[in-house]
């Protein structure tokens, strides 16, 4: 039976809305924007939910309220009332050079095959990255878009690094290989994934 979230719309209007500037980058970024929020539920509430969200306490949600703070009034009044139940995770296995990686960075896919908000067409969620975090090399057959929302950070895309600030817009070609690297700040995004959703991620 369907259920709903109070707090979930309002969290889920504010990513439509910080995702739908992408509509003003490149061609490239626009198209895949345009495809993400054609994809997405229409906005009307209640959502319905295939799950209910749940407590979640992933060690790195410490790092939740200085990035909704980075990133202003309206992520820290969506984000606040739900960040810890929405569905976080860390989907690798463990790496010996990497050994705390798993408690440093999560990610919560909010639409989807497997999220509250049922999806077989897109994933749409939060990406969290602690502070000195390192995310190494990956790829997956999706292509991905990220919405940078708050914590400037290194983004390596095939061997290219760039920095990306807040309100920046990234996009991962499929099995494209990509990284990124934290500093002083906390980084928090909005990802999508369209085409093979899924199969996995893997470390390249
Ligand atoms: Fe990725």
């Amino acid at each position: 039976m369907a259920v709903a979230d109070p707090d979930l719309p309002r969290l889920l209007r504010v990513m439509r809305h910080a995702f739908a500037a992408g509509r003003g980058h490149s061609p490239a970024v626009a198209a895949e924007a345009a495809r993400v929020l054609d994809a997405l539920p229409d906005g009307q509430e209640p959502v319905p939910l295939t799950t209910a969200l749940s407590p979640n306490d992933h060690p790195s949600l410490h790092q939740i309220p200085e990035a909704a703070r980075r990133a202003g009034p309206a992520w820290t009044e969506a984000l606040t009332p739900v960040a810890r139940r929405l569905p976080w995770r860390f989907g690798y296995a463990p790496r010996p050079d990497l050994p705390d990686l798993q408690d440093r960075m999560a990610w919560a896919e909010i639409v989807g095959p497997a999220a509250p908000i049922h999806s077989d067409r897109v994933g749409f969620g939060l990406t969290l990255i602690g502070r000195d975090t390192l995310y190494p090399a990956h790829r997956h057959p999706a292509v991905e878009l990220y919405a940078v929302v708050s914590g400037t950070a290194a983004w390596t895309l095939d061997s290219v690094t760039t920095q990306r600030p807040p309100g920046d817009f990234v996009l991962h070609p499929a099995q494209a290989v990509h990284a990124m690297r934290t500093a002083q700040e906390p980084l928090l995004a909005i990802y999508s994934w369209t085409g093979d959703i899924l199969s996995p991620t893997a470390y390249a």
